[in-house]
């Protein structure tokens, strides 16, 4: 059967993805950033998924103010890249995985999560950001490294999903995928904050406390965080820090116990924290059952002391 093996957490902040296209990653503000996503990377080629369910929310992309799904997800065999208003980015067409896809609606359906499938979907820096800083800078005549199946997120006109629903959305997508009978193993993404607010009296805001408590729950209560209403992501986080529900799809998807492998938190990346976390399921006999991330070369042991170190040196508050 299929199975979700891990789950990843990471902004999808829309300079990073200029940066990275317009070679500024080593420049010291932007290497802050994208050095802090380079254990990620190993961990991701060590892990090798055969299909990455993305969660992300799109921006007036692929849907205008006049057609909003709540949750719509990509059943098509490829997504280009959308164009943001300077051509698409110079990422390669992203390869679905129609079969799973359509497996997921059917069961996810089925559960009565009234899902929106699409059959054709370009997609913007919401999800391509994450898959970059994930599997890092592919030409644009390259491939990725495995089909991705994506799932919109309506975070952008009010109401959004609750944290509650996205949560428990999760459940119903490991459900499906585990009754998926080919043998494949699969990482969720969710993606989109921290706290940040773009536009009003509190643009700029940042509210790192609020943002590490969250990273903290996400790994060790995530009931907790699925309780939290739309007002208090909008009071703590900024109005787009609810994009932080999608985070939640992710984690109601794996074990309720997870290992955190790895984590990443730093301010500002245009006007916005970045968070990024990697939990991975330990399976039912209470291990890992992403072997491969939890012993990859450098053994478990060395991967969270080097993790550590990253998170003394890369954490601001
Ligand atoms: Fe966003």
């Amino acid at each position: 059967m299929a199975r979700i093996v891990a789950g990843i957490g990471s902004s999808h902040v829309p300079a990073i993805g200029a940066a990275l296209d317009n070679g500024k990653t080593e420049e010291p503000y932007w290497k802050r950033i994208f050095s802090g996503f380079e254990k990620s990377q190993a961990w991701m080629r060590e892990t090798k998924p055969d299909v990455a369910i993305v969660v992300y929310n799109d921006h007036a992309s692929a849907f205008s103010v006049e057609m909003i799904p709540t949750f719509a997800l990509g059943c098509a065999a490829e997504f280009p890249p959308a164009d943001e208003g300077w051509g698409p980015r110079p990422v390669p067409v992203v390869k679905g995985h129609p079969a799973l896809a359509s497996h997921i609606a059917q069961s996810v359906i089925l559960d009565e999560f009234d899902l929106t499938i699409c059959n054709k979907m370009e997609v913007d820096h919401g999800m391509t950001v994450p898959m970059n800083l994930l599997f890092g800078k592919i030409e644009k005549n390259g491939r990725w490294p495995c089909p991705v199946i994506p799932l919109a997120v309506n975070v952008v006109m009010y109401p959004p999903p609750t944290g509650h629903r996205c949560f428990m959305l999760g459940r119903a997508i490991r459900k499906a995928v585990e009754s998926y009978p080919e043998n494949l193993k699969v990482v969720i993404f969710g993606t989109g904050g921290l706290s940040h607010q773009i536009s009003g009296p509190r643009a700029g805001l940042i509210n790192s406390k609020w943002d590490k408590s969250f990273l903290d729950n996400l790994s060790k209560n995530p009931q907790k965080l699925a309780k939290i209403p739309h007002i208090e992501y909008m009071r703590e986080a900024g109005a787009e820090g609810i994009e932080m529900v999608m985070w939640l799809i992710m984690r109601g998807a794996l074990d309720e116990k997870v290992d955190e492998v790895y984590r990443f938190y730093t301010v500002p990346a245009s006007n916005t924290a970045v968070g990024h976390i990697i939990l991975a399921n330990r399976g039912r006999d209470g291990k890992s059952a992403n072997k491969s991330a939890a012993k990859p070369k450098r053994s478990a042991g060395k991967l969270k002391r080097a993790a550590a170190r990253v998170k003394v040196d890369r954490i601001h508050s």
